[in-house]
């Protein structure tokens, strides 16, 4: 994969962090690659990468998606340093999970995870925009991961249509969030029209059941062979998977 710049939100820590990493270990590694997180008491692991990996600068920025003025300040970071090449990749990866079954849902419940997972990507990609456009320009066709692109860490649990026995026993547990994804899904279909003559393929990924703290131990996968079957897919993105829902291996799941 070819790529000058990566944005990844929710780099501190499970998925963000191991694309952080994966991304670092590239055979041509990005540029810049600008890693976002909350507290600065969480950055260990982020700081340790940036030591062992000199080839690309990372630049850790402080960000909650959820805070307008967080997000405009990152984007003046990432463009300061990017300048007129604009940003290659946005990976919108940061999310919360916090089970409640239907029985016991809180209007809290339901507005924290509409907040973070699908207004947070949506405020966060419209911050990123013009850098991402810039970045589109200075290619002439095609949609891919090296021109512009963004990424959505979504979930299976946002799809209607997943009907494996897993899915639907968990979806009762995991109410606030499933809807949650599915309503990122459609943000990102809305945004992918808006700007399909832009050269900007926008993306929605799901990583599979991964071993992180919001997956937990009982996953199936080891962080690291989600992110490499993910890094796989990206490298094969076309214009045919604008605004898309895919798995890591990169097949249709139904919205
Ligand atoms: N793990 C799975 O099995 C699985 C399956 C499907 C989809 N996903 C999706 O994959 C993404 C990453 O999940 P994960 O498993 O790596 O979860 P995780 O280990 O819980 O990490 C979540 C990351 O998101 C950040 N975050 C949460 N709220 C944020 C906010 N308001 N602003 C900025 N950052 C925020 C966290 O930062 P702090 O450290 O500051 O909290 C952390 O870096 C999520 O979108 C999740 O829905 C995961």
């Amino acid at each position: 994969m070819d790529v000058e710049s990566v944005l990844v939100t929710g780099a501190n820590r499970g998925i963000g962090l191991e694309f952080v990493k994966q991304l670092l270990r590239l055979p041509k590694p990005p540029h810049y690659v600008f890693a976002t997180y909350r507290d600065e008491k969480s950055i260990q692991a982020l700081e340790e990468v940036k030591k062992a990996y000199k080839q690309t600068q990372v630049v850790l920025i402080k960000m909650d998606i959820g805070k307008t003025n967080e997000i405009e300040n990152a984007k003046k970071v990432v463009e300061e340093i990017v300048g007129d090449k604009g940003l290659n990749l946005l990976i919108n990866n940061a999310g919360i999970l916090k089970m409640q079954v239907f029985q016991e849902i809180s209007e809290e419940n339901l507005l924290r995870h509409f907040s973070t997972n699908t207004i947070g990507p949506v405020m966060v990609l419209k911050e990123m925009l013009p850098l991402l456009q810039k970045s589109a320009a200075r290619k002439t066709s095609g949609m891919k991961v090296s021109r512009a692109a963004v990424l959505n860490v979504s979930a299976t649990l946002g799809s209607m249509g997943a009907r494996n026995d897993l899915v639907q026993a968990k979806l009762m547990e995991t109410m606030g969030y499933s809807i949650s994804k599915a309503a990122l899904n459609m943000a990102m279909r809305v945004i992918a029209c808006t700007v399909k003559d832009q050269g900007i393929l926008v993306v929605n990924i799901s990583p599979g059941w991964v071993k992180t703290d919001m997956g937990t131990s009982q996953a199936v996968l080891e962080v690291s062979e989600s992110i490499s079957a993910m890094m796989e897919t990206m490298q094969r993105l076309n214009e045919t998977h604008h605004g898309s829902f895919l798995d890591r291996n990169g097949n249709v799941i139904p919205f």
